[in-house]
């Protein structure tokens, strides 16, 4: 399931990391990609230790949204990078490592840091098994995605692109299962709004949380 989160930062929280990433010094971005991912990674990023408190708060920013809970269950939020694209600049088709340190990946995600119009290019493509699609949204718009997808940064070909990109340990390592609960879940919401707290919501609830007992790892 791919989706988007819009406004996951708020009008401060955009500024404040805009401002930050306006002075911070950014290193080559082949430091931080596998073997085979250097040969595409053409882009930059902050080192690991600065920035700390942006880190933070894109962190806390995505984890208190009701829809990643619900849509992604995280357990660990973590490897948050912070990416600058100039002109010229592209991340070629690549998959995310599995693992990074001592975490699983399960869930990408992009947090779109400059406004569409202010650069041209840079858009993030997700290749599905009969399509590919094209993400390149407003500053302070997360789009999540599986991390077993082929994916790639189209070059930019005018001004920067800045990104946070970071990925999601799930409680729930299968996608599909993340999915049928994500999908329980709303019907659940849905009926407690147009009736409360009858029979079927209470047995819906009984079959999310024990589906949940079975898969949680
Ligand atoms: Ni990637």
């Amino acid at each position: 399931m791919i989706f988007q989160i819009p406004d996951v930062l708020s009008a401060d929280e955009l500024s404040q990391v805009q401002t930050t990433l306006a002075t911070a010094e950014f290193i080559d971005g082949k430091l931080t990609a596998g073997w085979y991912a250097k040969q595409v990674k053409h882009n930059q990023q902050i080192k690991g230790t600065e920035a700390k408190e942006v880190r933070e708060l894109m962190r806390q920013a995505l984890t208190r949204h009701p829809l990643f809970q619900a849509a992604v269950r995280p357990k660990q939020v973590h490897s948050l990078l912070l990416s600058r694209y100039d002109t010229g600049m592209e991340y070629g088709r690549h998959v995310d490592n599995a693992l990074m340190g001592n975490q699983r990946s399960d869930v990408s995600f992009t947090v779109f840091l400059s406004e569409p119009q202010d650069y041209d290019g840079g858009e993030l493509v997700v290749e599905g098994a009969a399509d590919e699609q094209c993400y390149k949204l407003a500053a302070g718009t997360a789009i999540i995605y599986p991390s077993s997808t082929l994916h790639r940064v189209e070059p930019v070909t005018q001004g920067t692109r800045l990104v946070a990109v970071g990925w999601v340990q799930s409680w729930i390592r299968d996608a599909a299962k993340r999915e049928l609960l994500f999908d329980l879940d709303t019907v659940r919401r849905s009926l407690y709004t147009q009736s409360g707290k009858s029979n079927e919501f209470d047995l819906l609830s009984k079959s999310l949380a024990n589906l949940m007992r079975q898969w949680v790892e």
